[in-house]
């Protein structure tokens, strides 16, 4: 969703700057944005201190990162290793 959702903005929005922040779990494949112009940072959307680096001056923050095995999610609501719930 997260790719599908930057290839949109880069096919419509040429002025938008997009950054991406994901985690590259099992899930994550950086081939789904190349040739946005999208900057890839690979990091975890917990990390606090990451999120204050990268967010201010940002006009928009869209979240899809996810941990969609739902048996996974359903073990551990926080993502195995700290990472977000299941759903948006
Ligand atoms: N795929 C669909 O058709 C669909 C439809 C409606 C809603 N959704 C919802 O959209 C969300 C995303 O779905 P998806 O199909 O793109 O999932 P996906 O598993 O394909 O992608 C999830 C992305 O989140 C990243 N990620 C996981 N934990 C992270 C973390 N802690 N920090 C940063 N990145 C992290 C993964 O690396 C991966 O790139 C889910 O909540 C899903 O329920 C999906």
């Amino acid at each position: 969703m997260g790719s599908a959702f930057v290839r949109w903005v880069a096919d419509r929005h040429l002025e938008v700057r997009v950054k991406v922040l994901d985690k590259l779990t099992y899930a994550g494949n950086p081939a789904n944005i190349e040739g946005t112009g999208a900057e890839l940072v690979v990091g975890d959307i917990c990390d606090s201190a990451l999120l204050e680096e990268l967010v201010p001056g940002c006009d928009a923050v869209a979240h899809f990162a996810a941990e969609t095995h739902n048996d996974a999610a359903v073990a551990d609501q926080r993502g195995g290793d700290g990472g977000p719930p299941g759903g948006v």
